[in-house]
């Protein structure tokens, strides 16, 4: 699907509440789904990604239903979960592959993945190699890709181990995995990920400890149903921060917006940037924070990202090299390798399509070098491509509302595994 874009853009004005946050509406099904008792989740986010989450546990016997943005869910247990009937399309979703590898490590029966072809590609041995250690038997192609299967295991060891990576997924997956074993498990990060689990965890009744980057997880299967909201999500809430900060006359309130401060680093950068933003009306009872994020337009100037930093920022770095194509001065993105394995190899995608639009981008194994400031239009080529990637198609959507030429998207429909709503959110706000 191609999409004609939105090109120089007046000004974005008003109120927007954008989708819930999509690693929280995974974590919400699989909290669910273990609880006893019927959990009510508002303001899920239904997007590609979050239905694989759904449809896999509906799969495995769990009663799951949907109205509107509510979805209710009838926990069974880690010991109430029934053999699917064929192998589960995880789509494009490496949250719901990594997470359910954890979750799903003993059951008396097996249980097949797989994915469409970017999924295919995407490491899981960070995942599986650990849970082999405490005893999983999951057998991926060549060793680390979908399409594998989780084999039928009855019992898991506990672990003492840094994580390799510094990813929520792969904490998450060993916390799944931990609450299942036969002893207290000791997790330590190599940088802070985003929380999400561990607070979830606490919320529906369970108990893990933290100590510095160090976890503690005991065994525990009893955990008791929730009713919550679940806030905006901040990376979708991000595309409409950077287009209100970088198109002219921009004033945008960004209504409930998550501010789990594992998740707010670009807020921090922006801020360094030289951004006008304000947060306001601020909930911090809830076990994830929330609140409005009031952008005004400004001038940006170029800064540096990197080190612990890069974690908290993964999935907005397509956007800080936007926004650093409009800053003055050389902004440096290092220590983010990470980037190379996520949907896309987000550092080629974000440097090739983003030089189609005069940009200066260097590409550095683990980051990338901006020189700015460029105006963007269409120089080498006005068909700009998502590569099937959801982050890449909705910031060149952004970078489309600074372009004095027609863009058109092409593979448009990637939006939909994170922001679905998008170009009718954007309709809304645009003057
Ligand atoms: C996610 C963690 C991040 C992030 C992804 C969602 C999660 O991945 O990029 O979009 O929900 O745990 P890594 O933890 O593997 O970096």
């Amino acid at each position: 699907m191609d999409k004609v874009l939105v090109a120089a853009a007046r000004g974005l004005h008003g109120t927007l509440t954008v989708p819930g946050d999509k690693s929280i509406s995974h974590r919400s099904i699989m909290f669910g789904a273990l609880a006893k008792g019927t959990t009510i989740i508002d303001h899920f986010l239904f997007s590609d990604d979050c239905r694989r989450t759904l449809a896999a546990f509906q799969a495995l016997g769990v009663p799951i239903t949907v109205d509107g943005e509510r979805v209710t869910i009838t926990g069974v247990g880690f010991a109430g979960l029934k053999a699917p009937q064929q192998a589960l399309d995880l789509g494009n979703s490496g949250t719901s592959t990594r997470l359910l590898l954890g979750l799903f490590s003993k059951q008396p029966f097996p249980i097949g993945f797989f994915g469409d072809a970017s999924l295919s590609k995407r490491p899981m041995k960070r995942v599986i190699a650990p849970l082999s250690q405490m005893g999983a038997k999951i057998q991926a192609t060549d060793t680390d890709f979908l399409p594998l299967t989780i084999a039928t295991n009855t019992t898991l060891q506990p672990v003492e181990m840094t994580i390799p990576v510094a990813s929520a997924q792969v904490k998450s997956a060993l916390i799944f995995a931990a609450l299942q074993a036969n002893g207290t498990s000791k997790l330590t990060e190599l940088a802070q990920t985003r929380d999400h689990t561990e607070r979830m965890l606490r919320q529906f009744g369970g108990e893990i400890d933290k100590n510095g980057l160090t976890l503690t997880i005991k065994p525990q299967s009893q955990f008791v149903a929730q009713k919550f909201r679940v806030p905006g999500d901040m990376s979708s809430a991000a595309f409409f921060a950077l287009a209100a900060t970088l198109v002219p006359n921009s004033q945008l309130r960004l209504a409930q917006v998550g501010l789990n401060n594992t998740r707010t680093g670009f807020l921090d950068v922006l801020s360094r940037m030289g951004a006008d933003f304000r947060v306001e009306d601020v909930d911090s009872k809830t076990v994830e924070a929330s609140g409005d994020v009031i952008v005004t337009s400004s001038k940006l100037k170029a800064t540096t990202v990197h080190g612990a930093e890069i974690a908290n920022v993964i999935d907005e770095i397509p956007l800080i090299a936007l926004a650093a194509t409009q800053a003055e001065g050389v902004t440096e993105i290092s220590d983010a390798a990470e980037l190379r394995v996520k949907e896309t190899d987000r550092i080629e995608t974000v440097a090739t399509e983003l030089r189609k639009l005069g940009a200066n981008i260097e590409t550095k194994p683990d980051g990338m070098i901006i020189h700015g400031p460029t105006p963007l239009r269409a120089v080498t080529s006005d068909r700009v491509d998502s590569h099937g990637d959801h982050r890449i198609g909705l910031m060149l959507a952004v970078a489309a509302l600074l372009s004095k030429s027609q863009l058109t998207l092409t593979d448009a429909a990637a939006i939909n595994v994170s922001y679905p709503n998008f170009f009718t959110d954007l309709e809304q706000v645009l003057d």
